[in-house]
């Protein structure tokens, strides 16, 4: 009996659909194994086909026109592989209304426009998988929704952009400054040309707004997120926290609390045995707490050509099986209540507070009032570094609001004895 065959589409011919097309080459013989079937890389679609031509069997299976793709009725799956809102939004909706299942790893189109791409997935009975778009190669997104289902989730909490960890390891390891650390991200290719949406903690945004409405089943998206990136962290600040036998790092978190949901993305002063404070260089982990399971982590490669491609893989298997077994629509995003966000300011912490006062008597003790009167109790002070008649102060905090915390900065701030609020960052 002829084998039927399963017809992939590819939207995009850069790092990861090269890497895709290089998997689909080399596995060729297993998949047929794998899947009892044959899986073909039918169309590519590009801008420029000259610029590919190199890197394909046949360079008939080039294309610049969507409509072929979409009016095609052998092509089963489309791969979106090329990024940002648009065009993407509209390729993927047309392809799902066309019956066609789609994968994506497009991070931005998912955090923002999930709700609607799910609802259109639905409608068609096609499939809308997503697995690469957070943390690259590691497999989280099944996980959640499938491993850890008979979970009530309490925490997901993770280093999910490898450039600002890169980074951070980098000043902590080698002592380099933001700058310099930032400027051989650069030319390792690690970091974009412009690194704006690494270093400000967006793009780490956009993944924890994924996993918080994965994890808690109530819509959470990139604007309901707290972001701050890691654009103010000294060396100074690296060196305090070694002191303290604690790592900086770039954390996104997502709680589930009595209150409602927290989630944000910051630096974070993490205990050097915390488990993610030994991810280094360019890895990423999440840690996820569940009620049933209780700590479990996932470590790996959060981005680059072939882990990337391997998590798209991993999708297009699994629409392939439901093809084969004629069964599909396991895609709801399983978003089933409305569970309100936490404004930053009323969310909790202990903090780090770095500041430069003047170096004479009972300044402690006016800095511990202010504190004091806002509610805000101190757990450990560092003096260090004289410089000219100022002294440095670090304070850690007890467990407390934001609104307090930024409250009595304020009131430091414009107070005699204090020069400078150097630096804010969380303590966990
Ligand atoms: N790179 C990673 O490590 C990584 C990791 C996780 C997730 N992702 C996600 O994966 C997706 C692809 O990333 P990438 O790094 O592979 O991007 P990339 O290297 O920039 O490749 C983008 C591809 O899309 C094509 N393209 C761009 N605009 C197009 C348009 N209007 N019509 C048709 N084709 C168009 C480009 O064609 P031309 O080559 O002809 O210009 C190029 O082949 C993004 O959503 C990204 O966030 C990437």
């Amino acid at each position: 009996m002829a084998q039927e065959e399963i017809n992939v589409a590819l939207l995009g011919f850069g790092t990861v659909g090269t890497g895709v097309y290089k998997i689909m080459q080399r596995q060729r013989p297993e998949m047929m194994q794998k899947l009892n079937t044959y899986l073909n890389i039918r169309s590519i679609m590009v801008r420029n086909p000259e610029k590919h031509q190199h890197k394909v069997e046949d360079p008939g299976i080039l294309t610049t026109s969507f409509e072929s793709i979409l009016e095609d009725p052998q092509i089963d799956i489309v791969v979106e592989l090329i990024g940002g809102i648009e065009p993407g939004y509209t390729y993927i909706r047309s392809a799902m209304e066309a019956g066609k299942s789609v994968v994506t790893a497009n991070k931005d189109l998912i955090a923002e426009r999930g709700g609607e791409l799910f609802q259109v997935a639905e409608e068609n009975h096609v499939e809308l998988r997503f697995e690469a778009a957070v943390a690259g190669g590691i497999p989280i997104i099944s996980p959640l929704k499938n491993s850890l289902a008979a979970n009530e989730i309490r925490t997901v909490m993770g280093i999910v952009n490898g450039t600002t960890n890169y980074i951070l390891s980098k000043m902590t390891d080698e002592g380099m400054d933001y700058k310099e650390a930032l400027a051989q991200a650069t030319e390792l290719g690690y970091a974009e040309a412009d690194p704006t949406a690494d270093v400000e903690g967006y793009d780490a945004g956009r993944k924890i707004a994924i996993l918080a409405t994965i994890a808690f089943h109530s819509r959470v998206t990139f604007r309901d997120v707290y972001t701050e990136g890691i654009t103010k962290i000294t060396a100074k600040d690296i060196s305090y926290a070694k002191t303290l036998g604690r790592v900086i790092k770039l954390i996104a978190v997502a709680n589930h609390t009595p209150e409602g949901i927290e989630a944000k993305v910051h630096p974070m002063l993490l205990p050097e045995s915390h488990p993610l404070s030994s991810v280094s260089g360019s890895y990423n982990a999440v840690y996820v707490n569940g009620d049933a399971v209780e700590d479990v982590m996932f470590y790996g490669r959060g981005a680059g050509e072939m882990p990337t491609a391997s998590a798209v893989m991993g999708d297009v298997f699994a629409v392939a099986r439901r093809i084969k077994e004629h069964s599909q629509g396991s895609t709801r995003d399983n978003v089933y209540r409305t569970i309100p966000v936490k404004r930053i300011e009323n969310t909790r912490s202990s903090y780090f507070i770095r500041m430069s006062v003047e170096d004479k008597p009972g300044v402690l003790a006016t800095i511990a009032s202010i504190f004091g009167n806002n509610s805000v109790s101190i757990e450990q002070v560092i003096q260090k570094n004289k410089i000219g008649n100022d002294a440095e102060l670090v304070i850690i905090t007890s467990n407390v609001k934001e609104r307090h915390i930024k409250d009595a900065l304020l009131i430091l701030e414009s107070s005699s004895v204090v020069r400078k609020v150097a630096n804010m960052i969380r303590v966990y």
